[in-house]
């Protein structure tokens, strides 16, 4: 609701768009309005908050009770539906309805060629879970009428990154191995699971972060360069990277990942209780609230290059990153010193704050060459003052205006779980429970080891 008042507010809803809300509640419009002013509102800016932007969009809102499960339901919405209207679909219910919700809608003739459908994940819990939900979908919508949503690839920063990439000339002959030592993604959280136990426990950071955000971040840093930006050129090209992505076998798993669960600790100075002490959490609980892990990529440009991903919750901060490492000079006329062992590194922070960063050895003033890291910084709020969409106020735009690009296609969503089921099943067999650590830091000493190996650290650990 906030994204959509957004796009609502800066006139990027076309003029004769009808929001309609359905739930299981037996409300009407009227008190359905009352329950958004009192649940979206907190969640928007006071600048952005115009009163009469915001009534104008509460017009717009209707509400119609609907069981998702129940066919004759679906007729109650059709009488309501302007004829030959463009219509968007948007699914934010549990993946177990989503074939029902298709169904139904095709039943109640609400499925045209024009109509769109959004799939919000999670989109299933493994491989064959979304499997079944992508056939069942596929029954009624075409492949270009759907909309798998990821969230990340609405952030600016992240839709930044192949303007940086390919839109620049200086990098790309240096983007490869050997020029690149490593790669490391973060995505931390210092939230807990607040009151999504239910959901999360169910979940774990790999399914929740991991298989979707983490690995499209992967993809778009290291895919090749698409002919075009058509929403095919991108997304085959972002396949061939997880189709390329090394598949963790048992050793690997045991070797190259780490899981963690926090435990009672401190998030900005107030103390904070375990995972296995949050509401809902079973206290045998062995879901992982952190993982780290190494994989490469098998192909031309990144064989052997390591990529270290790393999410979870509770930790020191938020933020998210991509580090990319780049080599050390072939020898070093200067002698040891300090800090060259990680001379060169482009940091690319996609929140809380945008920003673009080079790491660049520089000499420090006075006799004697003695250098230290400094940085090339582009702070790309400043550099762009103004309002910044946010991810899913740009994502339900792309969808209205029928732009695929940035979603996810069938065949990578699958893609993605076949890479990752293996570790979820590598972890399973495994006796071991997470490790623990404590909220509010970095996570699991044992994340920092697997770097470590391989002469890497993680960046905030410079
Ligand atoms: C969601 C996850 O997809 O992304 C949440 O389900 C997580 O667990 C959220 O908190 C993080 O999104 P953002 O945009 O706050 O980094």
């Amino acid at each position: 609701m906030p994204a959509l008042y957004m796009a609502h507010a800066h006139q990027r809803l076309p003029k004769a768009t009808r929001i309609i809300a359905l739930g299981r509640q037996a409300w009407n419009t009227a008190q359905y309005v009352e329950f958004v002013q009192g649940a979206s509102i907190k969640h928007i800016e006071d600048s952005e908050l115009h009163p009469a932007a915001w009534q104008a969009f509460l017009q717009r809102l209707e509400y119609v009770p609907l069981d998702a499960t129940q066919a004759a339901d679906y007729a109650r919405l059709a009488a309501c539906l302007t004829p030959q209207a463009q219509r968007v679909y948007y699914l934010a219910t549990a993946p177990t309805l989503f074939t029902q919700i298709c169904q139904h809608l095709d039943g109640a003739g609400l499925v045209d060629a024009q109509a769109r459908v959004v799939l919000e994940k999670p989109l299933g819990h493994d491989l064959p879970s979304a499997k079944v939900i992508n056939e069942a979908v596929a029954r009624h919508f075409d492949e270009q009428q759907i909309y798998r949503i990821d969230h990340y690839l609405g952030k600016e920063t992240v839709q930044n990154l192949m303007v940086l990439r390919f839109g620049n000339a200086i990098f790309e002959p240096l983007w490869r191995a050997p020029s690149i030592r490593s790669v490391q993604i973060t995505v931390a959280e210092s939230v807990g699971v607040g009151n999504r136990a239910g959901f999360y426990d169910q979940t774990g950071a790999l399914r929740d972060m991991v298989q979707n955000h983490l690995l499209q971040l992967l993809c778009i840093v290291a895919m090749e360069p698409p002919i075009s930006l058509d929403p095919d050129d991108v997304r085959d090209e972002k396949l061939k990277v997880l189709r390329s992505l090394q598949r963790l076998d048992a050793a690997a798993i045991r070797q190259h990942t780490v899981r963690g669960q926090y435990i009672a600790g401190a998030a900005q100075g107030e103390s904070v209780c375990g995972y296995l002490d949050e509401a809902n959490v079973p206290p045998d609980s062995q879901t992982e609230t952190f993982v780290a892990l190494r994989t490469q990529i098998n192909n031309a440009r990144w064989a052997g290059v390591p990529f270290f991903l790393r999410t979870g919750k509770r930790l020191q901060t938020r933020r998210s990153q991509i580090v990319i490492d780049f080599a050390q000079p072939p020898f070093s006329i200067f002698g040891a010193q300090p800090h060259a062992e990680h001379p060169n590194r482009l940091i690319i922070t996609l929140q809380p704050e945008e920003s673009i960063q080079l790491q660049m050895m520089a000499k420090i003033p006075g006799s004697g060459m003695s250098m230290k890291p400094v940085f090339l910084d582009l702070d790309l709020e400043s550099a762009f003052a103004g309002r910044r969409a946010d991810a899913y106020e740009r994502l339900l735009v792309d969808v209205i205006k029928g732009r695929l690009t940035h979603f996810m296609r069938r065949d990578e969503l699958e893609a993605a779980w076949r890479w990752v089921d293996p570790i979820l099943q590598g972890w399973q067999s495994q006796s071991d429970k997470p490790r623990p650590y404590t909220a509010g830091t970095w996570g699991p000493a044992a994340s920092s080891a697997l770097m470590a190996r391989e002469g890497c650290n993680w960046f905030e650990e410079s």
